[in-house]
């Protein structure tokens, strides 16, 4: 439905649109010289005067965000000191309006885009660096869609991620000046800036023109001006809000081993926002840089970049709308994999199963309590002495035939895979001895030369789970031989047939600050200057909780490619699955990971805290994901660390049961001997399993819609579980909510999120809404709405326009898919509804032969086409669709046609305000109509 066009907020007068303006002024060094030599210091409100050589700045750029700010410093590096209240957020000191590059000379246009040349402004050296004189932008325009500004210095190579990482290439036929969505603009007075404009609206969406653009080897700097600000993204942090805080605040990126607790950098790097533009448009910009970076977010609205190294590479792409802007996006980092169906099933994990027989009591209960559940998973628990690939043999003997039972039961299994490698030499003569002779990971691995070397060349040895470690270099293709032989060992050698990966600790984390031996003092462990990450301050550090940056690595040296280690551990993760199970569907999640990552792994958040603050904040993670390119995350349900309480599990399974990846993770206790206690839905009492029992169900009728949905993600770039901003760009209340979610664009969740609580708040923006379980509509939409929410009701509301395939539920996905289908017919405010349905085997790799796609069609009110669009996959048992449900009828019809031929009046029924339609037997590969006249 067409949402109406906002009050539009902040609106930033848009530029005429005009290609290559430039206004060159020129100021000698001579002048600024001068200028800097003055007293700086002007008062907040004070108003630039021409007799003030160097100016202050419309926009405060921080010039001094590293520790001991102070007036004679701020001055020192040619920035205006201002006193302000501690209550005040804006900076102290901020560079001068005349503060960056400026043109040397006009652009150059050429066939891809366009070139200049840009000069420094003589102002004092920062940090102590000699800054690059001379600065190249290269502007290529990819597509109608998608542009690329990439800031260098001229004549100078510097560290790029590579090609094999992340492959964006740029069009052979560059697009047409006609078609092109928009112009691109410079400016050089008083300091160089470029300018993107959407053509369509005028709007300037990306705006370099602010002082504070600086480039050394060590601090590359660049401030962009956004249209309004509602921005979203960057990651991975604990935001508190999906829509970004504006007021001053600081975002380090740089992947660490850090629980979502704090305002800190987390596991994932993830240099990529969005703007929802006035309209509802929106550019999403995807900064290509691996360095440990940082973000302010300014009210202006402004964002600063500030790296410690690489270049400045930014891609821009324009969306008509938030989902389009991602699957652009995607499309060029590389679009979400698709897991096998299985893993969209229910699933068990802790870190703390005593042994085999505390798994095992698990396993039962669960099924005992006919819970659906697909999935077991085992952490380091099981290996000996925590060393990768393999298994106990004594606190986990029967392990094997566990798994086999778990297969017998068509339930699946997975392990944990951290990167580091037991390199104790005592251990690994016991691992030996517990798994054989054949357990030689250590060894091959230094024979193959694929572990990361330090700075002498010698294998770098940290400290994690098994002691002491060498982390293989993922970014090292040869590292793929070596990883296969242990997969393969562990499933053919050890009979532990895992069926997926999990990998973890891939920060990479270290016990040990750098490696066991330190690191030295380099510029590269102690940067000149420092992002806010954890663990730097108070002396500088970069290594901690990792490993020395000094470390070699194929990509580079480790203060380059840190960030991008999960990024390769999941592409050569995937690589071998693929290798060990051909022509099957590779699945493997992964906790720390980089932009394009999705494209390898799947991500769940990490180590969060049964806190009821946790499960609002999952969601805001996981929607964050979604905007990444990842389309198959999930929290922790019940809560990682801490003990969990009856209640919040519960409500807690009633929030999970719609995350894309649903599983139920629990830690170990804080000490040796007491574990925090076992938080699967078995543990409960038999009110608790009735009540988690609903909302899992209800995920598994409608799995085939999930499913759908992220094929579509896979195939197209779509998101899965996203914000109703996503569908609702133009409405700027939704823009606001983060409490309630959407899977796809027909299901909205909104869960209870606090203790002693039956009512939710809900925002309903302006369309027809049901309530899935009654098929009551929602009276009144645009607006809140208070719903009543006891502890065994879980709201989900199905959107107007949508037709949502669904299966009979069963304990496992095998069974469920094996039943009667389903659809539900949503009708919106014409009485009509479209949908789809992906159907495959779920297991196998995916191409273009592997699946059919069947669409639900009603061009006209009250007639329904069912038009399979593309069959290349029949299932092996005949599959049919049974059962039509139709929401939005206030009678029931007086005749229902299908394929032409009056249905019995039996087999029509109007129960709870839903009507349905039963005994349709048609195969879910034919081709149907139905019709129904209700007046
Ligand atoms: C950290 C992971 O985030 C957590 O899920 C896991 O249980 C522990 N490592 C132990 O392997």
């Amino acid at each position: 439905m067409a949402d109406t066009p906002p009050e539009t907020p902040k609106r930033r007068s848009g530029k005429k649109r005009l290609i290559f303006v430039v206004i060159l002024i020129l100021v000698t060094a001579a002048a600024l010289a001068v200028g800097i030599s003055l007293n700086l210091t002007l008062k907040d409100d004070e108003d630039d005067t021409a007799s003030v050589p160097v100016k202050t700045a419309r926009f405060l750029v921080n010039c001094h965000p590293d520790n001991d700010a102070s007036k004679s410093r701020c001055e020192e590096r040619g920035c205006i000191w201002v006193e302000r209240t501690d209550a005040d957020k804006k900076p102290k000191c901020s560079f001068p309006e005349a503060y960056g590059y400026k043109m040397a000379g006009d652009p150059e246009e050429h066939a891809h885009g366009v070139k200049v040349m840009l000069t420094r402004i003589d102002t004092p050296p920062l940090y102590g660096m000699t800054p690059y004189i001379n600065l190249t932008v290269a502007v290529e325009f990819h597509t109608d869609k998608r542009l690329r500004i990439k800031i260098m210095p001229t004549d100078v190579h510097r560290f790029e991620i590579p090609e094999e990482a992340i492959n964006i290439t740029s069009p052979s036929q560059p697009p047409s000046n006609e078609t092109r969505l928009y112009d691109v603009t410079f400016q050089t007075d008083p300091v160089f800036g470029l300018s993107v404009t959407r053509r369509s609206t005028n709007a300037t969406i990306f705006n370099t023109s602010l002082p504070g653009l600086a480039f050394y080897p060590q601090l590359l700097q660049v401030s962009v001006l956004l249209q309004n600000s509602y921005v979203y993204g960057f990651g991975e942090h604990k935001h508190m809000s999906f829509r970004h805080d504006m007021n001053y605040r600081r975002w380090s990126i740089f992947t660490r081993d850090e629980a979502p607790v704090h305002d800190w950098n987390l596991y994932g790097a993830q240099p990529v926002y969005m703007n929802v533009e006035d309209e509802g448009k929106a550019n999403l910009v995807f900064l290509k840089n691996s360095n440990a970076l940082e973000v302010f977010l300014q009210p202006d609205p402004s964002i600063t970049f500030r790296s410690i190294g690489g270049v400045l590479d930014f891609y821009v792409f324009l969306g008509d709308s938030p989902g389009e802007a991602v699957s652009l996006y995607t499309k060029a980092v590389g679009q979400p994999v698709l897991p096998p169906y299985w893993a969209l099933g229910y699933q068990l994990s802790r870190w703390g199963y005593t042994n085999i027989s505390d798994m095992w009591m698990v396993i039962n209960r669960t099924r005992a309590a006919q819970i659906p559940y697909d999935v077991q998973w085992a952490d380091i628990d099981s290996l000996f002495k925590q060393f990768i690939f393999t298994y106990d043999r004594s606190e986990w003997a029967g392990m094997p035939d566990l798994i086999q039972d778990l297969h017998d039961h068509h339930q699946h299994f997975i392990i944990i895979v951290d990167p580091g490698v037991g390199a104790n030499q005592t251990i690994i003569a016991q691992a030996k001895n517990n798994s054989g002779p054949e357990y030689n990971m250590y060894e091959d691995g230094e024979q193959a030369g694929i572990f990361v070397k330090d700075a002498n060349g010698d294998t770098l040895i940290g400290e994690v789970w098994p002691g002491l470690t060498a982390y293989p270099d993922f970014t090292n293709q040869s590292v793929v031989d070596w990883y296969e032989k242990y997969v393969r060992f562990y499933r053919e050698h050890e009979n532990i047939t895992v069926d997926a990966l999990w990998i973890d600790m891939n920060e990479p984390s270290s016990f040990v600050p750098g490696s066991i031996h330190g690191c030295n003092r380099t510029t590269w462990d102690y940067p000149p200057y420092v992002p806010q990450i954890l663990g730097a301050d108070p002396d500088g550090k970069m290594f901690d909780k990792t490993m020395c940056m000094t470390a070699q690595q194929a990509w580079g040296q480790h203060y380059d490619v840190h960030s991008l280690y999960a990024h390769a551990m999941a592409m050569r993760t995937d690589e071998v699955l693929k290798r060990v199970f051909p022509g099957k569907r590779p699945w493997t999640m992964t906790r720390s990971n980089f932009a394009g990552t999705g494209h390898y792994a799947t991500k769940w958040m990490g180590d969060n805290r049964s806190w009821w603050s946790q499960m609002h904040l999952s969601i805001i993670g996981i929607m964050e994901y979604s905007l990444f390119g990842f389309s198959f995350n999930g929290a922790d349900i019940c809560g990682f660390w801490r003990e969990t309480t009856y209640e919040m599990c519960l409500r807690w399974h009633q929030l999970g049961a719609f995350y894309p990846f649903a599983r139920n993770h629990n830690a170990k206790g804080p000490g040796e001997t007491t574990d925090f206690k076992h938080q699967d839905p078995g543990a409960f009492d038999q009110r608790f399993i009735d009540i988690v029992k609903q909302p899992l169900m209800t995920r598994y009728r409608l799995l085939p819609y999930l499913y759908t949905l992220l094929y579509k993600a896979h195939l197209e770039g779509d998101t899965v579980m996203r914000p109703l901003m996503f569908d609702f760009p133009a409405d700027l209340k939704a823009r606001d909510v983060d409490r309630q979610f959407l899977l796809g664009s027909a299901l909205l969740i909104s869960p209870v999120l606090e203790p002693n609580v039956t009512n939710v708040e809900a925002y309903f923006p302006k369309a027809r809404w049901y309530e899935y379980n009654t098929g009551e509509e929602v009276t009144s939409v645009g607006q809140t709405n208070n719903l009543y929410t006891p502890l065994e009701k879980f709201n989900l509301h199905l959107r107007g326009g949508h037709v949502i395939p669904w299966q009979t539920p069963a304990l496992t996905t095998y069974e469920s898919r094996k039943k009667d289908m389903g659809l539900i017919v949503a009708l919106d405010e014409n009485w009509k509804a479209q949908g789809e349905l992906f159907l495959d085997d779920g297991e196998s790799d995916v191409n273009d032969t592997s699946y059919s796609t069947i669409s639900f069609q009603m061009e006209k009110a009250g007639e329904m086409k069912i038009i399979p669009k593309k069959i290349d996959y029949s299932p092996s048992e005949p599959l049919q669709f049974e059962t039509i449900e139709i929401y939005g009828l206030s009678a029931l019809p007086q005749s229902v046609f299908v394929d032409g031929v009056l249905h019995s009046q039996q087999n029509i029924r109007y129960f709870n305000k839903v009507v349905q339609i039963i005994g349709l037997q048609w195969s879910v590969l034919g081709s149907h109509n139905i019709t129904w006249s209700v007046y």
